[in-house]
Protein backbone atom coordinates (compact mmCIF):
# COMPACT_ATOMS: atom_id res chain seq x y z
CA UNK A 1 0.00 0.00 0.00
CA UNK A 2 2.66 2.53 1.01
CA UNK A 3 4.50 2.26 -2.52
CA UNK A 4 1.41 2.95 -4.37
CA UNK A 5 1.42 6.43 -2.54
CA UNK A 6 5.58 6.13 -2.95
CA UNK A 7 4.89 6.22 -6.66
CA UNK A 8 1.92 8.72 -6.68
CA UNK A 9 4.44 10.86 -5.07
CA UNK A 10 6.65 10.48 -8.16
CA UNK A 11 4.02 10.79 -10.82
CA UNK A 12 1.34 13.28 -9.85
CA UNK A 13 4.48 16.30 -9.96
CA UNK A 14 5.98 15.04 -13.38
CA UNK A 15 2.04 15.17 -14.89
CA UNK A 16 1.72 18.57 -13.54
CA UNK A 17 4.64 19.86 -14.84
CA UNK A 18 4.08 18.45 -17.84
CA UNK A 19 0.88 19.59 -18.34
CA UNK A 20 1.65 23.11 -17.36
CA UNK A 21 4.59 23.14 -19.95
CA UNK A 22 2.03 22.87 -22.59
CA UNK A 23 1.03 25.99 -22.01
CA UNK A 24 2.51 28.93 -24.06
CA UNK A 25 2.40 31.32 -21.55
CA UNK A 26 2.72 31.40 -17.66
CA UNK A 27 -0.06 33.68 -16.18
CA UNK A 28 1.46 36.90 -14.84
CA UNK A 29 4.24 37.41 -16.74
CA UNK A 30 5.08 39.82 -19.25
CA UNK A 31 4.63 38.63 -23.19
CA UNK A 32 6.85 40.00 -25.59
CA UNK A 33 4.49 40.31 -29.01
CA UNK A 34 7.81 40.28 -31.04
CA UNK A 35 9.10 36.78 -30.12
CA UNK A 36 5.40 35.33 -30.33
CA UNK A 37 4.77 36.95 -33.86
CA UNK A 38 8.03 35.30 -34.76
CA UNK A 39 7.15 32.11 -32.92
CA UNK A 40 3.82 31.90 -34.54
CA UNK A 41 3.74 34.01 -37.57
CA UNK A 42 6.75 34.81 -38.79
CA UNK A 43 7.26 31.81 -41.05
CA UNK A 44 4.25 33.01 -43.65
CA UNK A 45 4.70 37.09 -42.21
CA UNK A 46 8.29 37.30 -42.44
CA UNK A 47 8.71 41.44 -41.41
CA UNK A 48 4.80 41.88 -42.21
CA UNK A 49 5.00 40.14 -45.52
CA UNK A 50 2.85 37.01 -46.66
CA UNK A 51 4.74 34.45 -48.49
CA UNK A 52 1.41 32.84 -49.48
CA UNK A 53 -0.90 35.60 -50.76
CA UNK A 54 1.10 38.94 -51.53
CA UNK A 55 -2.32 41.04 -51.45
CA UNK A 56 -2.58 40.33 -47.88
CA UNK A 57 0.56 41.38 -45.62
CA UNK A 58 0.31 43.06 -42.44
CA UNK A 59 1.13 46.39 -43.37
CA UNK A 60 -1.51 49.02 -42.41
CA UNK A 61 -2.54 49.64 -45.90
CA UNK A 62 -2.56 46.21 -47.11
CA UNK A 63 -5.15 45.31 -44.03
CA UNK A 64 -6.80 48.49 -44.47
CA UNK A 65 -7.87 47.72 -47.83
CA UNK A 66 -9.14 43.91 -47.11
CA UNK A 67 -11.15 45.47 -44.04
CA UNK A 68 -8.52 44.91 -40.73
CA UNK A 69 -7.43 47.76 -38.60
CA UNK A 70 -8.14 47.08 -35.19
CA UNK A 71 -6.28 44.67 -32.82
CA UNK A 72 -9.77 42.83 -32.93
CA UNK A 73 -9.95 42.69 -36.34
CA UNK A 74 -6.49 40.97 -36.17
CA UNK A 75 -7.48 38.71 -33.27
CA UNK A 76 -10.61 37.82 -35.73
CA UNK A 77 -8.45 36.63 -38.33
CA UNK A 78 -6.21 34.12 -36.09
CA UNK A 79 -9.52 32.83 -34.28
CA UNK A 80 -11.03 32.42 -37.91
CA UNK A 81 -8.41 32.42 -40.64
CA UNK A 82 -8.26 33.04 -44.30
CA UNK A 83 -7.23 30.27 -46.94
CA UNK A 84 -3.81 29.11 -46.19
CA UNK A 85 -3.08 30.55 -42.99
CA UNK A 86 -3.06 28.58 -39.57
CA UNK A 87 -5.84 28.49 -37.62
CA UNK A 88 -4.96 30.12 -33.85
CA UNK A 89 -7.44 28.84 -31.35
CA UNK A 90 -6.96 29.69 -27.49
CA UNK A 91 -5.38 26.69 -26.61
CA UNK A 92 -2.79 28.03 -28.82
CA UNK A 93 -2.62 31.15 -28.34
CA UNK A 94 -4.70 33.20 -25.26
CA UNK A 95 -6.73 35.82 -25.69
CA UNK A 96 -4.45 37.53 -23.68
CA UNK A 97 -1.63 36.73 -25.63
CA UNK A 98 -3.43 37.49 -29.23
CA UNK A 99 -3.83 40.75 -27.72
CA UNK A 100 -0.13 41.21 -27.15
CA UNK A 101 0.92 39.76 -30.95
CA UNK A 102 -1.94 42.55 -32.29
CA UNK A 103 -0.68 44.95 -31.33
CA UNK A 104 2.79 44.44 -32.03
CA UNK A 105 1.50 43.98 -35.56
CA UNK A 106 -0.22 47.14 -35.37
CA UNK A 107 2.90 49.16 -34.09
CA UNK A 108 5.20 46.75 -35.80
CA UNK A 109 4.24 47.28 -39.54
CA UNK A 110 2.29 50.33 -39.55
CA UNK A 111 3.42 51.76 -42.71
C1 LIG B 1 0.97 29.09 -42.72
C2 LIG B 1 1.16 30.47 -43.04
C3 LIG B 1 0.62 31.53 -42.08
C4 LIG B 1 0.87 31.68 -40.73
C5 LIG B 1 1.73 30.80 -39.83
C6 LIG B 1 0.18 32.88 -40.33
N1 LIG B 1 -0.49 33.42 -41.39
FE1 LIG B 1 -1.60 35.12 -41.37
N2 LIG B 1 -2.09 34.83 -43.32
C7 LIG B 1 -1.67 33.77 -44.11
C8 LIG B 1 -2.37 33.82 -45.39
C9 LIG B 1 -2.22 32.84 -46.53
C10 LIG B 1 -3.24 34.92 -45.33
C11 LIG B 1 -4.28 35.36 -46.38
C12 LIG B 1 -5.57 34.61 -46.09
C13 LIG B 1 -6.73 35.10 -46.91
O1 LIG B 1 -6.73 34.90 -48.13
O2 LIG B 1 -7.66 35.69 -46.32
C14 LIG B 1 -3.01 35.55 -44.03
C15 LIG B 1 -3.64 36.72 -43.63
C16 LIG B 1 -3.43 37.32 -42.41
C17 LIG B 1 -4.02 38.59 -42.02
C18 LIG B 1 -4.88 39.49 -42.91
C19 LIG B 1 -3.92 40.35 -43.72
C20 LIG B 1 -4.58 41.22 -44.79
O3 LIG B 1 -3.87 42.11 -45.34
O4 LIG B 1 -5.77 41.02 -45.07
C21 LIG B 1 -3.62 38.84 -40.75
C22 LIG B 1 -3.97 40.05 -39.90
C23 LIG B 1 -2.78 37.74 -40.34
N3 LIG B 1 -2.67 36.85 -41.38
C24 LIG B 1 -2.19 37.63 -39.11
C25 LIG B 1 -1.43 36.53 -38.71
C26 LIG B 1 -0.88 36.40 -37.38
C27 LIG B 1 -1.02 37.42 -36.27
C28 LIG B 1 -0.24 35.21 -37.35
C29 LIG B 1 0.44 34.56 -36.17
C30 LIG B 1 -0.34 34.44 -34.96
C31 LIG B 1 -0.37 34.59 -38.67
N4 LIG B 1 -1.11 35.44 -39.46
C32 LIG B 1 0.19 33.37 -39.04
C33 LIG B 1 -0.74 32.83 -43.76
C34 LIG B 1 -0.24 32.62 -42.47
Amino acid sequence: MKSIFRMLAVIVPIVVTATCSLADTTPGKPISGKKEFEKHCSSCHANGGNTINQAKTLHKQAMAANGIRTARDIIKTMRNPGPGMTRFDESTISDREAKVIAAYVLKAFNK
